[in-house]
């Protein structure tokens, strides 16, 4: 595109939280940072004009991006405008007339059951056309409920846009951890060499959350654990961990790399033994009591959605060959702990004692940095050994943290589609969760109190002499 051409970011859904809560934050921050420069076109139902928009988006920031003074505002607000319509092709084509032959982004801050409507009527309404700038569509997770369905979603987006013009947010690929997984693993001579079965002895993925429903309940009673959390976020950190080195960073390579090691994951014959669910019940967190899940507001007592899952994977190529990976995440856990953490084999013969375990731990929660475990000369007359860790966090204090939204908004509107899953790597994390979701429609999950470490049965899942890493586990010397 040359400098100075214009271009459009629009969201549809803009009198949404989404909106409110992280893109308007995220666009702003990217503008101060002279990152962005798209003019944003907000579109909802709403009976709003420019100025209702623009009021409704400087309150939001006022809660959400921190300081900014009425100068910055005053400048920011003239790239907002308002357009009234419904997903229509009658209402889109007046946003066409608006947009012109620009470059122009969509972004369907939308409910998951809106998306391919919305995208056939911007089709039919021409705006899917490459007549001027690109034109680019942006939908979030869920991707689908299922694999049936992601393929029936996916038929429904082509028809009216080529999969090079989709991006499908998945905003763990925008963290600093998801992204530095990449960059550590591949740019440290040691690391690749032992980055396999002869070395790597399991892989743990681990998301554990405090929080609760936040007032989520309508998407998050028909989702549950594994669709929220692990056949998505999860399953693209593993997907990190394990894919092969590609040859350049361009997008088709990566995601081809990302596909072929999802494909290599050992079909799930076996739900029993290699995935466990639970569901809290009443606890105590940091002191305070919390009720159980089926006891919030609006959940009917019956509910059988999980709000823990684990799942053990297996990749049938050579690299990984007989290695466990882990995922699990859940909701009202003792404590909001995130972490990768790859477990080496010990070394052969130990002349110095047993249970010299080596651990590298890439930390996402409560804060980020990588931790590794090893072992040395405990100063001294006697010989013996002792843990230490050397750890870096990822920023030095000063430095400032961004977010995942801002890595990923600036990424769509450059037209960089490595953070985005391409369709195939969706539907192959569908194949890989689906025998799951078919069992767990039977039966119901295991309770546990909130405040722990999640349910019993998850051990379940451990191959011999292995265990789950405690929550908040002390990697100090
Ligand atoms: C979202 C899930 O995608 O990710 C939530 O729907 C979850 O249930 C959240 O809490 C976790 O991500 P983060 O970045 O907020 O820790």
């Amino acid at each position: 595109m040359a400098q100075g051409e214009t271009t459009m970011f629009v969201i549809i859904g803009a009198s949404g939280d989404l909106t409110y809560r992280l893109l308007m934050p995220a666009i702003f921050r990217l503008w101060q940072l002279k990152q962005w420069t798209s003019l944003v076109v907000g579109y909802a139902p709403d009976d709003w004009d420019d100025a209702k928009f623009r009021g409704h988006v400087r309150q939001g920031l006022e809660e959400f991006a921190g300081d900014f003074g009425d100068d910055a505002w005053n400048e920011f607000e003239t790239l907002l405008t308002f357009c009234r319509g419904e997903l229509t092709m009658n209402d889109f084509s007046r946003l066409a007339r608006q947009i012109g032959s620009a470059g122009a982004v969509f972004y369907l801050a939308l409910p998951p059951a809106l998306f391919g409507t919305a995208a056939q009527a911007l089709a039919q309404a021409g705006l899917s056309a490459l007549s001027g700038g690109y034109r680019r569509l942006v939908v979030e997770k869920p991707i689908g409920r299922d694999l049936a369905s992601a393929e029936a979603l996916r038929r429904q987006l082509h028809e009216g846009w080529r999969e090079e013009q989709i991006y499908r947010m998945d905003h763990f690929l925008g963290k600093e951890t998801a992204q530095n997984l990449l960059v550590f693993r591949l740019t440290n001579r040691f690391l690749e060499s032992i980055w396999d079965a002869e070395h790597i002895r399991s892989v743990q993925i681990t998301y554990a959350e405090t929080i609760g429903l936040e007032g989520r309940w309508r998407y998050y009673d028909q989702a549950g654990a594994l669709r929220d959390m692990l056949q998505n976020h999860l399953m693209q950190l593993f997907t990190l961990v394990a894919m092969d080195p590609p040859a350049t960073w361009a997008a088709e390579s990566l995601h081809n790399h990302r596909t072929e090691v999802l494909r290599a994951v050992r079909p799930i014959t076996n739900p029993e033994e290699n995935a466990a669910r639970g569901q809290y019940a009443a606890g105590i967190i940091a002191g305070r009591t919390v009720c159980g899940y089926l006891q919030e507001e609006h959940i009917p007592s019956q509910s059988r959605t999980e709000t823990f899952a684990a799942l053990k994977l297996k990749v049938d190529n050579w690299r990984w060959h007989g290695v466990p990976f882990y995922l699990r995440s859940g909701k009202r856990l003792g404590m909001d702990w995130a972490e990768v953490a790859i477990e080496l084999k010990e070394v052969p013969r130990g002349l110095f004692g047993e249970g010299h375990k080596n651990w590298l731990i890439f930390r996402m929660k409560p804060d980020e940095a990588i931790d590794m475990v090893v072992w040395s000369k405990e100063p001294g007359l006697a010989l013996s050994t002792r843990q230490r860790v050397l750890s870096t966090p990822y920023r030095r204090e000063q430095e400032r943290e961004y977010s995942a939204y801002e890595q990923l908004l600036l990424a769509v509107v450059q037209g960089d589609r490595s953070p985005f899953p391409r369709y195939d790597e969706v539907e192959e994390a569908w194949r890989i969760v689906d025998p799951i979701l078919t069992s767990w429609s039977q039966g119901s999950p295991e309770s546990y109190a909130a405040g722990g470490e999640g349910p019993q049965g998850q051990s379940r899942l451990m191959e011999s002499g292995g265990q789950w890493r405690q929550l908040g586990e002390s990697v100090t010397d």
